[in-house]
């Protein structure tokens, strides 16, 4: 099984059923679609009608419920600010790795107790195979994309000051997002092979002007659309847990 988390677009174009998945955090509620004999899994992460902010989504049971779902393979799109010059709103941009400033959510389904102490490896958070294979089917689509990017994750819900920017910037952070971690993060802590693409919607802060947020929903429409069709296609090609090391990255002691 194979989702996409974030993904609109394509709801209209196959068969979806809805299905609430209970898990140990809470429940979820996701859209499986059936395309050419392959069922994805579309959630959306904040709540079906937005109503969660960043720091209150409840992501052990987004990915609990992924992963009692059978998914092994997750594409994400995060709207994401700029802080890299060469990264325009617009633009899309393929996330390598991330830096850490969130402060108050739960990050770990390793809660001690019976269970043994377990570290997840973060090497490689983002699954190499699965940014190889987006860039080879994105080329082969005529989707440009700029790069890959250092994610820099806020706990929000307030957008960064200038100077948290600068800090960013200097500490080698390409596009700020409130939501991409602890996801990535619980994805490697259940093997499950996992990949997001970042939009850009706005300069961040102080980079040139007030940000304007005016753009966003169109930005992130127009691109989600195509990121989502260019998922489907690579999910149709098929995929092997084989080609990473995403699904042993545990250090158990
Ligand atoms: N900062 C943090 N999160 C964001 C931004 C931003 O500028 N744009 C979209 N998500």
């Amino acid at each position: 099984m194979k989702a996409i988390i974030g993904g609109t677009g394509v709801y209209e174009a196959g068969n979806s059923i809805k299905r609430t998945v209970d898990t140990e955090y809470g429940s979820v509620e996701v859209d499986i679609l059936e395309l050419a004999g392959e069922e994805i899994v579309f959630l959306a992460r904040h709540g079906k009608d937005h109503s969660l902010p960043p720091h209150l989504i409840n992501y052990r049971a987004n990915m609990m419920a992924l992963k009692n779902l059978g998914v092994k393979y997750i594409y994400a799109t995060a709207a994401v600010g700029s802080c890299n010059e060469n990264f325009e709103p617009g633009d899309v941009v393929v996330i390598k790795d991330f830096l850490d400033f969130t402060k108050s959510r739960p990050m770990t389904f390793f809660e001690g107790g019976d269970q043994p102490v377990r570290h997840v490896d973060m090497s490689e958070p983002y699954c190499s195979n699965l940014r190889e294979k987006f860039y080879n089917k994105a080329k082969e689509e005529g989707l440009i994309i700029k790069g890959d990017a250092v994610y820099v994750c806020t706990e929000g819900p307030r957008f960064e000051t200038a100077s948290e920017i600068n800090m960013f910037k200097q500490i080698g952070g390409d596009v700020v997002g409130m939501t991409n971690v602890p996801e990535v993060v619980l994805a490697k802590e259940l093997g499950i092979c996992y990949a997001a693409l970042g939009i850009i919607t706005n300069w961040c802060t102080g980079m040139k002007g007030a940000i304007s947020l005016h753009d966003i929903e169109g930005a992130v429409a127009k691109n989600r659309e195509r990121l989502t069709d260019i998922f489907i296609k690579i999910f149709q090609e098929g995929l092997d847990q084989n080609n990473c090391t995403c699904k042993d990255s545990i250090i158990e002691l």
